[in-house]
């Protein structure tokens, strides 16, 4: 039976135990999307706290695919972007770990970050919504499709072990694939086969960019858990597709949902959330599954690998808290972890700080008087 700590080789690689970090905006990047001393420490946390693998968080593909300018987010949209990035590959090699970037362009998911007058894109407009935003040209479609590929080959290049595509949490993937927000008629919509060929060019478009061997990851939303969005069994036959495309492991995860659906609530009961449709996902396709959303404790762990529910284990805000936590659990000490799901780190970045567990720095400043 696998355990939590049996090594794993996907693509070649083979990675320590079967735990790695979910992307995480960590709000520590210039307003340029450079990589700075804080981002470099956060990723020698967490891959001397134990984790096989580290997906960083998410990188733009371009200027207009950027939801946090001026955020910290990470940038992989320019070749200087490269250097920067070759420091958060090795913060996670020089301690064993994997690392694949994240890359994303946000659509019309601009959300707080809205800077001046932009008019956000979208694969077509959206009902009800009143901020500015406009439906994609073909043309653009096909230049987003080519700013991937370059993307994914700038990882390549800074030496990523893997890319991983944002296909989740209501950003252009998602999007594109969510029937309320693609009402497309033209090839890029229509049908589900039209609503998912913006990620087939994608994959084919990095191919292109990156060769056969370079693998191609992705975090993907099966279905947007809201009536009338993407239906499980819509999303299962996009992921059976993209397998064949050349998709070589998948996180699994939401499409486009809001806050608490997407991350749980707090004070939830230790609840993978998207446990039943990463099971679904192992019935459908050959290829590792990572599930992501609500795990805890190293004996949930245990049991979704035992029941062969995924291949890896992803967390992210428990890290947050507790960079070590993997390594603690390895060293015998097997209490759950720390973090209560309150969320409250995510105001962090928000404000424009650097991210760590607001819970801990609650604490630190009551302990302080502060
Ligand atoms: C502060 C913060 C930043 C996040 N940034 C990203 C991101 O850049 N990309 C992404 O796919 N998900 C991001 N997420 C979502 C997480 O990767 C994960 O899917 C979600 O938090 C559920 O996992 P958890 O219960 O282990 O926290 C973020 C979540 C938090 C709390
Ligand atoms: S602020 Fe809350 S959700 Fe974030 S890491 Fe700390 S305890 Fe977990």
């Amino acid at each position: 039976m696998t355990g939590p700590f049996d090594p794993i080789t996907i693509d070649g690689i083979r990675i320590r135990n079967r735990f790695m970090r979910s992307a995480t905006w960590d709000g520590t990047a210039t307003d340029d999307g450079g990589v700075t001393d804080a981002s470099v420490k956060i990723f020698e946390g967490v891959a001397r706290g134990g984790v096989g693998l580290i997906v960083t968080g998410y990188a733009y593909v371009s200027e207009q695919g950027r939801p946090a300018a001026g955020h910290g987010q990470y940038g992989v949209s320019e070749d200087r972007h490269i250097g920067g990035l070759q420091r958060l590959v090795k913060a996670a090699h020089d301690h064993d770990a994997k690392i694949a970037l994240q890359i994303a362009h946000a659509g019309i998911a601009v959300g707080p970050f809205r800077r001046g007058d932009l008019v956000a894109l979208a694969p077509s407009r959206i009902e009800g919504l009143t901020s500015p935003h406009r439906a994609l040209t073909s043309l653009e479609i096909e230049e987003i499709v080519s700013d991937f590929g370059a993307a994914a080959a700038r990882a390549r290049d800074a030496g990523f072990d893997a890319v991983q595509l944002h296909a989740a949490h209501g950003y252009l993937m998602s999007q594109f694939l969510s029937p309320p927000t693609n009402r497309r008629t033209d090839k890029w919509g229509g049908t589900a086969e039209g609503r998912r060929r913006f990620h087939v060019e994608v994959m084919r478009s990095i191919r292109r960019a990156v060769g056969e061997a370079y693998p191609i990851w992705m975090k993907l939303g099966l279905q947007d858990h809201s009536d009338g969005g993407l239906q499980l069994s819509e999303g299962l036959d996009a992921l059976k597709v993209l397998t064949a495309e050349g998709l070589s492991a998948v996180e699994v995860s939401t499409g486009r949902v809001a806050g608490a659906a997407r991350v749980g609530k707090p004070g939830d009961e230790e609840r993978p959330y998207f446990r039943s449709d990463s099971a679904e996902a192992k019935r459908v396709v050959d290829i590792p599954i990572m599930l992501v959303g609500g795990i805890r404790s190293l004996s949930m762990a245990e049991d979704i690998l035992g029941r062969g529910d995924a291949d890896m284990i992803s967390m992210c805000r428990p890290l947050i808290r507790e960079p070590g936590l993997i390594a603690r659990w390895q060293r015998g000490d097997t209490a759950p972890a720390k973090c209560i799901s309150c969320l409250k780190c995510m105001g962090l970045p928000l404000r424009g700080e650097p991210l760590e567990c607001a819970e801990e720095r609650r604490l630190r400043e009551e302990a302080t008087g502060g």
